[in-house]
């Protein structure tokens, strides 16, 4: 297909891929959505007239989906990732983040004997399930008396905000960390930390947030916000299935019949890299879809070649989680809140834009990187890795 640039034609290319999709329970959601090394593919070229545009559209289109969302919205994700096969992954990857967080704090308590403030920051807090796993373990440390933990929860949803707030004064209620734990909420995407001092924070933690901005220019802020040789906690979706229109083609071909368990099984083989799936029908939508990116059949063919085996595995948990997103919503004949299109970069191209960003992967943060579905046969899907800002 014919790149574009010009905002108009964006515009008009990105309205009708979504609306080829208007049948569907699952929304595409804009083109904007998925990273932005990704946009070629979908046909658009940044160039410097148009990414300021570009950059607020990707946000607005992120912000949209979540700003008046509640407590329900984690509820509906971890049924269908229940059903998928992939457990309660964002509890999960919260007690590990947790779990390391926690560990970080009492290691470096038991280092200092003078009295200290520590300060750490959650990134996209939703309503409160990440920084609630750290107090969770940190209920389980002595921290002893010499140290005061500021805990600024950094979620652009207000009333998400106020949820998490509550969440965590209910936990420490009554508890050591009431006199010692100082939770402060930030209104604001990942882009407050741009107005926050350099060398000022002692550790970032943060779950299924970063992955909501397509360029990666927040990686860098968190490495100039963190003191040198201490890390982000991060944990994430990875996956390279919004990386191109062939492979969003796909998913598609399930979600339009998504009760048919064999034709089910044939794709997934495929995506595996088992031979071709023949496909029963193509809906004329998705044809149309093909057509408007201008994907051959040697393209839909070879749609995942490239992947290692283990990101063609987390394509497969994937698209397992929203045909459960499709059965629940096309069964109640609504639409699912949650969009198709995301940022979840591959863990390769992670920890690709975080060695750029300026950090470092040492023999802790090694031992520290867990892929959370791999045994499930679903790969680096979920991962929770710890990487370190760079010692000067
Ligand atoms: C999947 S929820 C995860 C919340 C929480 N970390 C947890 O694990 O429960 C993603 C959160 O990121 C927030 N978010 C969306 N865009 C963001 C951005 N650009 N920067 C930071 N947070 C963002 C959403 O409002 C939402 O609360």
């Amino acid at each position: 297909m014919q790149d574009i640039s010009s905002i108009v034609n964006i515009e008009r290319l990105n309205t009708e891929a979504q609306a080829l999709f208007e049948w569907c329970p699952v929304p595409l959601g804009s083109p904007l959505r998925t990273h932005a090394y990704s946009y070629r593919n979908w046909g658009i070229v940044v160039t410097a007239d148009n990414i300021e545009w570009i950059s607020a559209e990707s946000k607005g289109a992120y912000s949209a989906e979540w700003k008046e969302t509640d407590a329900s919205m984690n509820t509906m994700i971890a049924e269908a990732c229940e059903k998928a096969g992939l457990l309660d992954s964002n509890a999960i990857i919260n007690m590990r983040v947790g779990a390391y967080a926690a560990e970080h704090i009492s290691r470096l308590v038991a280092q200092c004997a003078k009295p200290f403030a520590f300060k750490v920051k959650d990134i996209g807090a939703g309503t409160g399930d990440t920084s609630a796993a750290l107090v969770r373990e940190l209920l389980k440390t002595n921290l002893g008396g010499s140290i005061a933990i500021e805990l600024i929860l950094i979620e652009p949803s207000e009333k998400r905000l106020e949820t998490a707030i509550e969440a965590i004064s209910r936990l420490t209620s009554g508890t050591m960390l009431e006199r010692i734990l100082f939770t402060i909420p930030h209104v604001g995407t990942v882009d407050a930390i741009r107005n926050m001092q350099s060398d000022s924070t002692d550790l970032f933690i943060t779950n299924a947030a970063i992955h909501h901005e397509s360029f990666n220019e927040h990686l860098p802020e968190i490495s100039r916000v963190l003191l040198p040789g201490v890390p982000l906690i991060s944990g994430d979706w990875h996956e390279g299935t919004y990386e191109s229109p062939a492979r969003v083609y796909w998913m598609y071909c399930l979600l339009q019949e998504p009760h048919d368990e064999k034709a089910t099984e044939q794709i997934f083989r495929f995506v595996r890299g088992g031979p071709m799936a023949i496909l029963k029908s193509e809906r004329s939508e998705l044809r149309q879809f093909r057509l408007l990116y201008g994907l051959d059949s040697d393209m839909i063919l070879r749609a995942f070649d490239g992947l290692t085996e283990g990101e063609r595995g987390a394509v497969v948990g994937s698209m397992r989680y929203w045909l459960e997103m499709g059965k629940r919503f096309g069964d109640e004949g609504k639409k699912s809140p949650e969009v198709l299109l995301q940022c979840h970069e591959r863990v390769s191209k992670r920890i690709e834009a975080l060695k750029n960003a300026g950090f470092v992967f040492d023999e802790e943060c090694k031992s520290k990187y867990a892929e959370l579905v791999r045994d499930k046969g679903f790969g680096e899907l979920t991962a929770v890795m710890m990487a370190k800002k760079r010692v000067r």
